[in-house]
């Protein structure tokens, strides 16, 4: 062998050899992590166990609490008399019987409502329509919650104890409610009177809005924050700007799919933008193998993941719910993922449930 062969073979053992030591290091997020007082990797229950009981009811939490989750994730919104409540959508045709309760008001956002009049509303029966096989008597009729009322939930059982994952939804229509979130976390005790999380509990606040990642650290610098990702208008710049097509035949998952950032330092842009505002960490989205409804861009590409910790942010990537998909975001570097299926992520990291979801929901009267 000739010494300048034989160099480059050392070079390639001692090169393999720290291959190996660095497969062996703990991934570089499991620090961040450490560091900011978040589990890892986390378990964010979206919008509750929600594969299993209507999405953001007493049901949903309930459940994704007693599974073992880290964090309850909910969409927060505001009524008309002030009071802060959980909804994904911004109307409630979707998930309540509005348009039969509320004929002339059917189409118009959850701020036109009281809460005494979204209390009349029933937001489980949809889902046993919608999804007949996971159907349950009892999820007829169940509320849409206040904050308050999630608070409760997840300070209620000594033996598990979920923080809460807030997002501010739509937070331009709801000029103020990060103050307003701010002042019920204290009121709560979640948060001490110097803006720290209170010790037994955790928070993590998310937005899509760069104006309420902004709002949410001037009010509560202490508390981690997540940037969310999307590619599209007034978020990340995208490499194409043709509209979805429904006429075209595509699914709008297979649109989302072809969605990229138009290069990568618009994708850095985002990142800066997310560490100078406070944030722990960005929630990109996922396209999902098998598609469907919360199917969108390929946000966790390894690059993404790795210029994103080497910024020293977390990625919690949302929503993930298929094990094929689990195994594909993790190697792709992520620290945390948003599902509907809690108790398959939980399998899925090693940390399964000690009773079934069946077993849980039953328990509850469910
Ligand atoms: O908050 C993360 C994820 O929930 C964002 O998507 O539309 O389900 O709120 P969405
Ligand atoms: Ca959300």
């Amino acid at each position: 062998m000739s010494l300048p062969r034989r160099i480059t073979w050392l070079t390639a053992a001692w090169l393999s050899a720290l291959a190996v030591t660095a497969q062996a290091k703990a991934p570089e997020g499991q620090a961040l992590a450490q560091a900011a007082g978040i589990p890892w990797p986390a378990v964010i229950a979206h919008r509750g166990a929600s594969f299993d009981a209507p999405e953001s009811t007493q049901a949903s939490y309930l459940l994704a609490r007693e599974l073992g989750a880290d964090y309850l994730e909910m969409d927060l919104q505001r009524t008309r008399d002030g009071q802060l409540i959980a909804l994904h959508d911004t109307n409630l045709g979707r998930t309540t019987d509005v348009a039969t309760k509320f004929p002339e008001q059917k189409d118009q956002p959850v701020s036109q409502f009281t809460l005494a009049q979204l209390k009349t509303l029933d937001a489980g029966s949809w889902f046993n329509k919608a999804y007949p096989d996971r159907a349950r008597s009892a999820y007829a009729g169940l509320k849409i919650l206040t904050l308050d009322e999630i608070i409760d939930l997840a300070d209620q059982d000594p033996a598990h104890r979920p923080g809460l994952y807030i997002e501010t939804k739509a937070p331009l229509l709801f000029p103020g409610i990060e103050k307003d979130l701010t002042a019920k976390l204290i009121q709560r005790g979640w948060l001490t009177a110097d803006g720290h999380v209170a010790p037994q509990h955790r928070v993590v606040l998310q937005t899509f809005e760069k104006s309420s990642l902004t709002l949410l650290n001037q009010f509560m610098p202490k508390v981690p924050k997540v940037l969310l990702l999307w590619v599209g208008e007034g978020s990340i710049e995208p490499t194409s700007k043709v509209a979805y097509d429904p006429a075209s035949g595509e699914t709008k998952a297979a649109y989302y799919a072809r969605q990229t950032p138009r290069d990568h330092a618009e994708f850095e842009r985002w990142l800066d933008f997310a560490k100078a505002n406070g944030a722990i960490g960005t929630g990109p989205s996922a396209a999902l193998t098998q598609g469907g409804d919360q199917s969108y861009m390929d946000l966790v590409q390894p690059w993404m993941n790795q210029m994103t910790h080497a910024k020293g942010l977390l990625v919690h990537v949302y929503t993930v719910d298929d094990p094929v998909d689990y195994q594909k975001v993790m190697d792709a570097g992520v620290d945390g993922i948003f599902t509907n299926r809690s108790s398959e992520l939980l399998k899925f990291y090693h940390r399964p449930a000690s009773r079934s979801v069946d077993d849980i929901l039953k328990a509850n009267g469910y």
